[in-house]
This record gives structure tokens, C-alpha cells and sequence, in this order.
């Protein structure tokens, strides 16, 4: 299952929340269940003094129409009393309230027909109105006796019930409150170890890549959270950080290469065909034989062709002024030997000086030196510039290599698909972490080739 890291933190407080959201409805229905036995003590209540009320107004209603059947005559205002206990005994029958047992019983219903049969209007005989009040009263007496009972019953029981509510309210938030904190504190541990553990093997497979071991860190086989997506992205970086490695140090070996076969030729084949040269013009100058002489001066034309023919070649496998004079002047004295001619488009130079205190190591000024050569080659052979500008610049931490041409522009065509020298100037600016991009010129026409090294790094290592 997926659980993102967010859901991971927020799992602990959500538990304790939900148990506390739990313990909050549970005291909702104990308090609703305590109101509603205190409704019903309420209904037994008014029932009670109902009755009561409804006995006393009987009692004397049933008085007074004995005492006035007997005389055989009513004053007025004993009408109006009659007609006024009546009245209060209705309405007392109608305060009684149905409870428990009372609910379906029937016995309210018919303490209420009693009561309409007792109507002092109807006027009735002496027998059948003392019959129907006895009636009346004794379903009073008998309401009056449930009534008690119920009440006695129901406060016992209520003591009972509210005891036993404290105890049970008490025990279940106890018990609510000890689960929460417990499962919200086994929760984060779980969860905020394993986060822990996970982030400090990724900080420590970082710092190890950081400080040059370039061993692949494990990779989680499916994404379960955003650290293993971040343990994959480590893992892909590292890869791709060993492949870059694996061409620098290609690259490093390559140089060493050429620079061995260069100081092979050097110390072999220059110094075998110097020593040629050196016999040849020492020959026997009286040779008479004029078209001997004329072969032997040829030979030696020839041969100091070959050697200085065989220094460019040398030279170009690995410029022994870049070990010796730096990166400024290697480019300059490669533009003065090869690029300065009148057939060639004119150049201008500017090195800043302080690009030799950077402290670029050797790696980074061979790959520097071969791509501006690679530049300025590229203006010479494709760009039918009349001049080119070439500048070696430190701008705000950044070396700027630039070589910037009046010329006709990279062909359309040309921009997409690289040739190999393109290739080896992007593949030797990747090795040494430079960016390079070509874009128009600031001449009227042409192209700005651009290179960026961030030099922050250097000037700490030279400061450090
Ligand atoms: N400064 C430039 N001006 C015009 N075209 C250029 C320039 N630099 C490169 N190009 C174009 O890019 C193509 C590829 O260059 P590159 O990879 O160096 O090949 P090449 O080995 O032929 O020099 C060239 O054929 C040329 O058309
Ligand atoms: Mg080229």
C-alpha cells in the first residue's frame, strides 16, 4: 500500500483524534440517555399532583351536586362553581402525562371518558352520580398507586443508573484516553523511526557520492512514499554521475596517451631525423658534382619540412606551452603560429591575466585549450568570417570562453545533427561540468560560440 510521507506524520494525530471524536459521542448518548429518565421523573411528577388536583376538585364537585340534588334547587352562583370545578377537573385529567407503564395501558383514556360522563349538564340521577364519582375516584386511587410505585421504582433505579453512569463514563474515558495516547505515541515512534532511519541512509549515500565513492546506493524495487522516489532519483543520479566520471577519466587517459606518444616522438623520431639533418649538412661541402649538391640541399629542405612538420604534429597531440606558459598564452601562441596569415580572416585577443591564478588543473585546461582550438578552427574552415574575436574572461565566479565570428552563421541544416566537433567540444565541456551554447553574433552576421565554467569551486579550493 501507498502511504505518503505527509500521511505517515499525520497517522499519530489522526488516531488520537478519531478515539477522542469516539469518547466525545459516547458522552453525547450518556447525557442524552440521563435526560431522557429525567423527562420521564419530570411526566411522573405531573402526573402525581394531576391526579391529586383531579381527586380534589371531584371530591368537591361530587359535594356539591349531592347537597344540591337534595335541596332540588341551585343558586346561580353555585352553577358557576359547579361549572368551575368541572372545568379544573378536566383540566387536570388532561395534565396526566402517559409514562411507562402508563403508556399502553388504556387507563388514560378511560379516566378521561369517566370524566366526560360526570358532566354536571347532563343533570343525572342522585344513585348514578354517586356511582359514576366512586367510579371516577377509585380510577384515580388506582392511577395515584401506579403513579407511586413507578416513582419509587424509577428514583431507586435512578440512583442506581447514575452511579453506575459515573463509573462507566469514567472507566470508558480512562480507558479511551490511555489506548489514544498509547497508539498515537507506538504510531509516531513506528513510523517517525522508520522516516529517520530511510533519511539518514539517503543523507549518507549522498555525503558518500558527495566525497568522490562512486558506489551505486540501493534502490528500492517499488515507490512506496516520495524517499523512495528520491532513493531512485540517488540512485539514477549516481549512474549517471559514473558514466560522466568513466568519460573524464577516458578522457584523462586519452591526454596521457597523446602526451606520451608525443614526448616518444620527441625524444625519438625528432631527435633520429635532427641528427639526419645535422649529418647531412655536414657533408663534405666540395663535392663537385653539381647535381649532387643540388639533391643534397633538396634533402635538407625536405627534411626540415618533415621536423617542423612532425613539431606541429606534436604539438597538437599535447601543447607543451599549456604545461609551461598556462592556458592564455597556449591559445596565443597557437593563434600567432597558425591563424595569422593574410589569407586567414583577422583576429583579436583579449586573456584576462588573472585566469592563471583560478588554479585550473591540468584536465581542464587541456579540454579548454582543445575546444577553443576547435572554435577557432571552425571560424577558419566554415564561417567566411573576415574576423573573429576570441576572449578568455572571469565574469562574477564564471571563466567565459568566447569566440564570436562575422561570418555567415551555423547553416540551418547543421543545427540539429553535430559533427564530431561539435561532439567532442559538448562531450569535453560536460567532463569538466561547463555549459557551451551557440547563438548569433553581435557582428551584423555570424555566430557567438560561448563557453561557462563555474569557477565558485576553484576560487574556494584556492582560498581554502
Ligand atoms: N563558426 C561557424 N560558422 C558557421 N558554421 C559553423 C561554425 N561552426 C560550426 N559550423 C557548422 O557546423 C558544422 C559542424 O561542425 P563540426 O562539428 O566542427 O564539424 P567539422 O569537423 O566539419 O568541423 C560545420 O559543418 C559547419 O557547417
Ligand atoms: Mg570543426
Amino acid at each position: 500500500m501507498r502511504i505518503t510521507v505527509k500521511q505517515q506524520v499525520l497517522l499519530a494525530p489522526a488516531t488520537i483524534l478519531f478515539l477522542l471524536i469516539l469518547l466525545l459521542g459516547f458522552m453525547q448518548y450518556t447525557y442524552w440517555d440521563l435526560s431522557s429518565k429525567r423527562q420521564e421523573a419530570k411526566a411522573i411528577g405531573t402526573t402525581f399532583i394531576a391526579v391529586a388536583e383531579a381527586d380534589m376538585a371531584a371530591r368537591r364537585l361530587h359535594v356539591l351536586l349531592r347537597t344540591m340534588q337534595h335541596t332540588g334547587m341551585a343558586a346561580p352562583e353555585e352553577m358557576a362553581l359547579v361549572a368551575d370545578l368541572y372545568e379544573r377537573m378536566l383540566t387536570s385529567v388532561a395534565r396526566v402525562k402517559p409514562f411507562g407503564p402508563l403508556k399502553e395501558s388504556g387507563h388514560i383514556s378511560h379516566l378521561l371518558t369517566l370524566a366526560e360522563n360526570l358532566n354536571p349538564a347532563d343533570s343525572p340521577e342522585i344513585e348514578k352520580t354517586a356511582e359514576s364519582f366512586a367510579l371516577f375516584r377509585t380510577e384515580l386511587s388506582t392511577l395515584s398507586n401506579i403513579t407511586q410505585i413507578y416513582r419509587n421504582q424509577l428514583r431507586m433505579s435512578q440512583d442506581q443508573d447514575i452511579n453506575q453512569l459515573v463509573e462507566r463514563t469514567a472507566t470508558v474515558s480512562m480507558f479511551v484516553l490511555v489506548l489514544a495516547i498509547l497508539l498515537g505515541l507506538l504510531i509516531s515512534i513506528y513510523f517517525s523511526r522508520r522516516i529517520l532511519n530511510r533519511v539518514q541512509m539517503l543523507s549518507h549515500n549522498a555525503v558518500r557520492i558527495a566525497d568522490g565513492k562512486l558506489e551505486l546506493p540501493p534502490a528500492p524495487d517499488h515507490i512506496r512514499d516520495e524517499l523512495d522516489t528520491l532513493a531512485v532519483s540517488i540512485n539514477r543520479m549516481t549512474k549517471r554521475l559514473i558514466t560522466v566520471v568513466g568519460t573524464e577519466k577516458l578522457l584523462e587517459g586519452a591526454e596521457e596517451e597523446r602526451r606520451r606518444i608525443a614526448m616518444d616522438l620527441h625524444d625519438q623520431s625528432l631527435s633520429d631525423l635532427s641528427s639526419i639533418l645535422r649529418g647531412l649538412q655536414n657533408l663534405p661541402e666540395n663535392v663537385n658534382d653539381q647535381e649532387t649538391q643540388e639533391k643534397t640541399r633538396k634533402l635538407e629542405e625536405d627534411l626540415e619540412r618533415a621536423i617542423s612538420n612532425l613539431r606541429d604534429i606534436m604539438n597538437n597531440l599535447h601543447p607543451q606551452t599549456l604545461d609551461i606558459l598556462g592556458l592564455g598564452a597556449a591559445i596565443e601562441t597557437h593563434l600567432e603560429h597558425h591563424c595569422d596569415s593574410d589569407d586567414l580572416p583577422e583576429y583579436n585577443l583579449y586573456i584576462d591575466p588573472e585566469v592563471d591564478n583560478l588554479g585550473l588543473d591540468r584536465l581542464k585546461q587541456l579540454a579548454l585549450y582543445r575546444i577553443a582550438i576547435e572554435a577557432i578552427q571552425n571560424v577558419i574552415k566554415h564561417a567566411a568570417a573576415s574576423r573573429y574575436e576570441v576572449n578568455l574572461e572571469i565574469r562574477e565566479n564564471t571563466l567565459v570562453l568566447s569566440v564570436e565570428d562575422n561570418g555567415k552563421g551555423i547553416p540551418a541544416e547543421n543545427r540539429g545533427a553535430d559533427g564530431r566537433g561539435l561532439n567532442n567540444i559538448r562531450e569535453r565541456s560536460r567532463a569538466i561540468s561547463a555549459e557551451v551554447n551557440w547563438k548569433p553574433s553581435r557582428f551584423s552576421s555570424g555566430t557567438r560560440f560561448e563557453l561557462v565554467l563555474n569557477c565558485e569551486t576553484l576560487s574556494l579550493t584556492e582560498t581554502a
